[in-house]
């Protein structure tokens, strides 16, 4: 029998998901000296301090499994968002807690609303249940809700929103997300993706957390790839109210979370220095790049996140083979359907510099 037979269904209609590139995969095709990584909207300031000595502290102990649940981790967090313990869920990575969304609410024949373009893992784990996702096209590069809920039907379980949304970093407004969750019906779970919730500069944005402690059927993604440095440890978590919760810990692995992420998640959370300078640290740069970029009379998306989309007007796969020959990562639009764009990561200010110097030479 053929193994693909054997397999779910849904599993070979996925478009695997394509990362960023990472430093390993070009340096061999392109010697460039030195490598700045704008590709995954990662923390080019790095990890907190604490976080590196929390973890060297932890280290003998990697023979023993982590603590399961997470509980100091979740206690800290319990704490800052002054909401019981039994509301937050955490994993290895809001990757993996959004396929344990889809593991818990996805069934067979389920749909799950989405933007389109958005962050592609929520199509892919909805296809890996067997569910349908639906796309809706962005209007200016924005959620278009009103849309969204027009699509809304029995069959809907899911509604991914990706606030700021990944790759245009734009924001729902509060008075549509309002209105959206007010005529939604008690069938569809609500997805917050706030991923780069940290870096919103916009005081009307709808955070998810008001809407986690109003009781609504809302889940807030979270992480600590983006503005806490830590992507390499793999470590995120979800918000809700509690029957909501539970259903994701009914799915979650016995031991998702090893014990070096949980220890510097800790150390970062009390980091709070660290994290605000992370986050002046992308305002500097987005007005930096603004300036240069309208000097240069190039169009960008105004983002509320630690990444700006930007038009090149001419193939970006050409420009992103350009940065690469400059030792310089960024991400190609086609993906997204923008074929002239690029998504860049905002870095620190030499990086930024770094971005322009090799664009002003790229263009000419
Ligand atoms: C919108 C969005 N959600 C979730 C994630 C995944 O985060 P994590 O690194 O915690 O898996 C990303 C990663 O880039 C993202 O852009």
């Amino acid at each position: 029998m053929k193994i693909a037979k054997l397999a779910r269904k849904g599993i070979f209609n996925i478009i695997s998901y394509i990362p960023g590139k990472s430093i390993e995969e070009v340096q061999d095709e392109f010697e460039a000296k030195r490598w700045t990584k704008l590709a995954s909207n990662e923390n080019l300031l790095g990890p907190s301090p604490k976080a590196l000595i929390a973890i060297r502290k932890e280290l003998p102990k990697i023979n023993l499994y982590p603590e399961g649940a997470c509980t100091v981790l979740r206690r800290a967090l319990a704490d800052k968002f002054a909401i019981p313990e039994r509301m937050i869920v955490i994993s290895n990575g809001a990757d993996n807690v959004i396929l344990m969304i889809a593991n818990a609410f996805v069934n067979e024949g389920d749909e799950v609303l989405m933007a389109d373009p958005t962050f592609s893992v929520y199509a892919n784990v909805t296809q890996i249940m067997g569910g349908k996702p639906v796309k809706v096209k962005l209007k200016d590069f924005t959620h278009d809700l009103d849309a969204m809920l027009k699509k809304v039907n029995r069959k809907t379980k899911l509604v991914f929103i990706c606030n700021p949304n990944n790759p245009t970093g734009t924001t729902i407004s509060l008075e549509a997300f309002n209105y959206f969750i007010s005529h939604l019906p008690g069938s569809a779970v609500v997805v917050l993706d706030e991923a780069y919730g940290d870096f919103v500069e916009n005081a009307f944005y709808p955070a998810g957390l008001d809407y986690v402690k109003e009781g609504e059927q809302v889940i807030v993604l979270r992480t600590f790839s983006k503005v806490y440095g830590l992507a390499g440890l793999r470590i995120g978590y979800a918000l809700g109210r509690e029957d909501l919760v539970d259903c994701l810990y009914q799915v979650r692995d016995p031991f998702p979370v090893h014990r070096l992420a949980q220890v510097a998640a800790v150390a970062a959370l009390e980091d709070e220095d660290h994290a605000v300078r992370s986050i002046q640290s992308v305002y500097q740069g987005k007005r930096y790049l603004y300036k240069e970029l309208d000097r240069m009379g190039l169009s960008y998306v105004p983002s509320q996140a630690n990444f700006i989309l930007v038009d090149f007007e001419k193939d970006s796969e050409e420009v992103f083979r350009g940065f690469l020959r400059e030792g310089i990562i960024i991400r190609p639009g086609k993906i997204w359907g923008y074929p002239t764009f690029a998504r860049v990561t905002i870095g620190r200010m030499e990086d930024n510099r770094r971005f322009i110097r090799a664009l002003k030479k790229i263009i000419k």
